[in-house]
């Protein structure tokens, strides 16, 4: 049975059609404690790329909410494995960054080893300890890839990778030989919703952005709601397809968003994803790549420096949005049914993974 959830006196409802979560959700550092247990403990979320895994012994160093994991590739089986990046003595971080790590993952603190396959290998004193080693190994955790793109999910129940990644499995996965054409890191003083929901915005970017506003034909966009995500799709406007290009519906543009945090968009030759990582209630960090089919390098460049503007612009009115929000008093606000309606079903999601109540009037019920 649904329960009223009520954090920092506000109480937490899925909003009602139109209206959105209150002000709230984005500037209480208790609801963001409670969506590292909610939301990502619960989701299967982007830890890391097959680029970063090229070999037995590569490890990447990664995060599921503020939850520390660490992918690495079996030096064995070659198979991938994930686990909770904590020793099992003391609790150190085991590995960070990324790279190839030695035959065995050593502890810095006290020296505890381990394989690659996560079992406790070596203990210094051994006989000081009254544990039995071979249930002391590292903490596995669930993981899986979709095209080039590696996921982990802390949640034995969660649905599988390719459940839960929907109908963009097919398109990711057609990806898989493309090549790294660029990365970029940002780090902002937001909550981490409000970039995800900027990217599912449909309304913003003739106000925001001036480059390529006329890239998709106008009306041909189709939105899909699926239950951990949602993604439109829309032509690319005729005067930008190449006149060797092919079948015309081939020129798509797939924007997606995948619950909790990352949003890939699909080209004929270009996947960019934008990874929105949570680190307090008012800071966020993105982590971006993209891939190409290496088939116009010279559109890379291009693509990078458009990537860029576009981005700068929308972490602009993303950081003033977050401002706003802290405007005490200031009432949930509200979507657009069509361009904004991604918005709506993130927050659904969202407030589905807190186990909160359908709203039963309104939008917002605010404690007195
Ligand atoms: S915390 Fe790792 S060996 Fe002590
Ligand atoms: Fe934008």
């Amino acid at each position: 049975m649904p329960r009223p959830i009520v954090v920092d006196g506000v109480e937490l409802v899925a909003p009602e059609r139109g209206h959105n979560l209150p002000p709230a959700a984005f500037t209480s550092p208790a609801v963001f404690e409670l969506e590292q247990r909610a939301v990502f403990a619960k989701s299967w979320v982007h830890v890391a790329d097959l680029v970063d895994l090229p070999q037995p012994g590569s490890f990447v160093a990664a995060s599921i909410g503020r939850t520390p994991v660490v992918v690495v590739r079996d030096r064995h089986t070659g198979e991938l494995r994930a686990f909770l990046n904590a020793c099992r003595h003391r609790g150190a971080q085991l590995l960070e960054g990324k790279g190839t790590c030695d035959k065995q993952i050593k502890c810095p603190y006290h020296a505890w080893s381990y394989g690659t396959d996560g079992a406790l290998l070596g203990v210094p004193y051994r006989d000081e300890f009254d544990c039995d080693a071979s249930q002391m190994g590292l903490v596995p955790v669930r993981v899986g890839t979709i095209g080039p793109l590696v996921f982990a999910c802390l949640d034995a129940a969660a649905p599988p990778l390719e459940a839960w990644v929907g109908e963009l499995t097919a398109a990711i996965a057609h990806t898989t030989s493309w090549q790294l054409g660029f990365e970029l890191e940002y780090e902002l003083p937001a909550n981490w919703k409000l970039f995800v929901e900027n990217a599912n915005d449909g309304y913003h970017i003739q106000f925001v952005h001036d480059v390529l506003t006329d890239l998709l034909a106008p009306d041909s966009g189709v939105t899909v709601l699926e239950p951990h995500g949602a993604y439109s799709w829309a032509n690319v406007n005729p005067s930008y397809v190449p006149p060797d290009f092919g079948p015309p519906e081939n020129a798509k543009i797939r924007f997606g968003c995948v619950f909790p945090n990352i949003i890939p968009v699909l080209s004929p030759s270009d996947l960019t994803y934008i990874r929105v990582d949570p680190v307090a209630h008012d800071r966020l960090k993105l982590f971006a790549r993209s891939f190409d089919d290496g088939g116009a390098l010279h559109l890379r460049e291009f693509r990078k420096l458009a990537f860029q503007r576009t981005t700068d612009q929308d972490i602009a009115v993303v950081v003033r949005t977050q401002k706003g929000l802290h405007a005490h008093g200031l009432p949930a606000g509200v979507h657009a049914s069509r361009l904004e309606e991604r918005i709506g079903h993130f927050e659904r999601m969202w407030a589905d993974a807190l186990g909160a109540e359908p709203a039963p009037k309104r939008h917002l019920a605010v404690a007195p």
